[in-house]
């Protein structure tokens, strides 16, 4: 699929409704297919990216019903051995939390997905797991996918992890609940930490200590969840920097999820000179929400490196459409993780917004751009990632002349109501 863009947007105004944050439904629905009894996750993301994780758990005895569009009732219960390959799609969130999962089961699984999850990194997820005593089988001599995993007994680990990811790190809490012995994690810098706040509030011994967490396992079912998941503010990007780089624009975004391990965007920005006005902050089910009131801003390019880098690392395709329109040069560093996400984003997004006009450089672990530029319409690629068709549709507001995003639907991945969203705001995308 295909959307086209016709360029020169008119100023978006109004009060879109975003999806359910994506890292905090897939948390939500493993930990609630673990627990003892029926869990209800209201405004869960229906995407993609959760529909492979809802499949794979179908896979595995763990029934689910919709109750109606983003409410999603799970009856939690001890796991069966799955007659089939558990097909985790292009979602890497989804195969290394069932890997921490599955470690400690009475079977054997096999885990696999496509040509891309195939590509990225599990060794980070295999190595700690084999450490606690998992057993897991890859023909890849570097780790990759497809893996099988034999469950057998496991026992706590002191481990530092290697890179901020915070993947791992939940891949290895879920392995935790169940080994002989606590666990003691270590991060380089603070990764989310959405399993941490929800593991506590299911009543988990988990203790944090700057980025030092140590999660004592008491053998016992987890209590099943009731939970509302805030918006995404990872969604939340496109249209904040849409309406931050279109001229007139103001937009209103109601109950959006600001964890401050995911707020690196809006730090940023704000320090680039973008108009963002913050509401009252209230703590539902354990994550901090707000309301935001987003104006068109002249923003003035900046530096982004070390720890601000993992508390926007799903932003960046998006921040790279903000940094075309600041003045200055913008310079991220520190973000080499870009390379093997749903695409080699950093080479990705040099290669589409070249072809838009855009003064972007390449560099191994970033990218430097220089701006304003005013883009050109053009046909770009998506890479089959959603974060790079949505941040390349986003470009095409600005760009003089039509876009054309080809590999879009790929944003059905995160975003589904993308298009239709934009279309309630007045932007012609077909
Ligand atoms: C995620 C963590 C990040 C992020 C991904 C979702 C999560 O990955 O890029 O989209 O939900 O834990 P890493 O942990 O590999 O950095």
């Amino acid at each position: 699929m295909n959307l086209t863009l016709s360029g020169n947007a008119k100023p978006l105004l109004g009060n879109p409704q975003l999806p359910g944050d994506k890292s905090i439904s897939h948390r939500a629905l493993l930990l609630a297919s673990l627990a003892e009894g029926p869990s209800r996750i209201r405004n869960f993301l229906h995407a993609g990216v959760t529909d492979v994780m809802v499949k794979s758990l179908s896979a595995l005895g763990i029934e689910t019903e919709y109750l109606n569009q983003d409410d999603l009732l799970v009856l939690g219960h001890v796991w069966q051995a799955p007659e089939r390959t558990l097909d985790c799609g292009n979602s890497g969130t989804t195969m290394r939390f069932l890997l921490g999962a599955l470690a400690s089961s009475t079977f054997v699984s096999t885990l696999d997905g496509t040509d891309r999850l195939r590509q990225r990194p599990m060794a980070r997820v295999v190595e700690p797991l084999t450490r606690m005593g998992a057993n897991i089988r890859t023909p890849s001599a570097k780790h990759l996918a497809p893996l099988t995993i034999q469950g057998g007994p496991l026992h706590g680990i002191e481990y530092t992890l290697p890179v901020a990811s915070a993947q791992v790190k939940t891949a290895l809490l879920i392995a935790a609940l169940n080994a002989e012995g606590p666990t003691i994690l270590e991060e380089p810098g603070p990764s989310r930490d959405h399993t941490e706040r929800m593991l506590i509030s299911m009543g988990v011994s988990l203790q944090k200590n700057g980025n030092r967490i140590r999660l004592e396992p008491e053998n016992t079912k987890l209590p099943p969840l009731s939970t509302t998941v805030p918006r995404d503010i990872s969604a939340a990007a496109f249209l904040i920097t849409a309406a931050l780089i279109v001229p007139g624009s103001r937009l209103y975004l109601n109950q959006l999820g600001v964890n401050p391990t995911r707020t690196g965007l809006i730090d940023v920005i704000k320090r680039m000179g973008a108009r963002i006005k913050t509401g009252p902050v209230t703590v539902i089910n354990s994550e901090p929400v707000t309301d935001l009131e987003i104006s068109f801003s002249e923003l003035q390019a900046t530096d982004i490196f070390g720890e601000n880098v993992v508390r926007m690392i799903d932003e960046f395709p998006i921040f790279a459409i903000a940094a075309t329109q600041a003045k200055g040069t913008t310079t991220v560093r520190d973000a080499g993780e870009l390379r093997i996400k749903e695409s080699d984003r950093i080479t990705a997004l040099v290669t589409e917004l070249r072809k838009m006009g855009a003064a972007i450089e390449e560099c191994s672990d970033g990218f430097v751009v220089d701006g304003p530029t005013r883009l050109k319409g053009a046909v770009v690629q998506s890479h089959g990632d959603h974060r790079l068709a949505m941040a390349l549709s986003i470009a095409g507001l600005v760009a003089e002349g039509e876009t054309v995003v080809e590999g879009a639907d790929s944003i059905e991945q995160s975003f589904p109501s993308f298009p239709s969203v934009l279309a309630e705001m007045g932007v012609d995308i077909r």
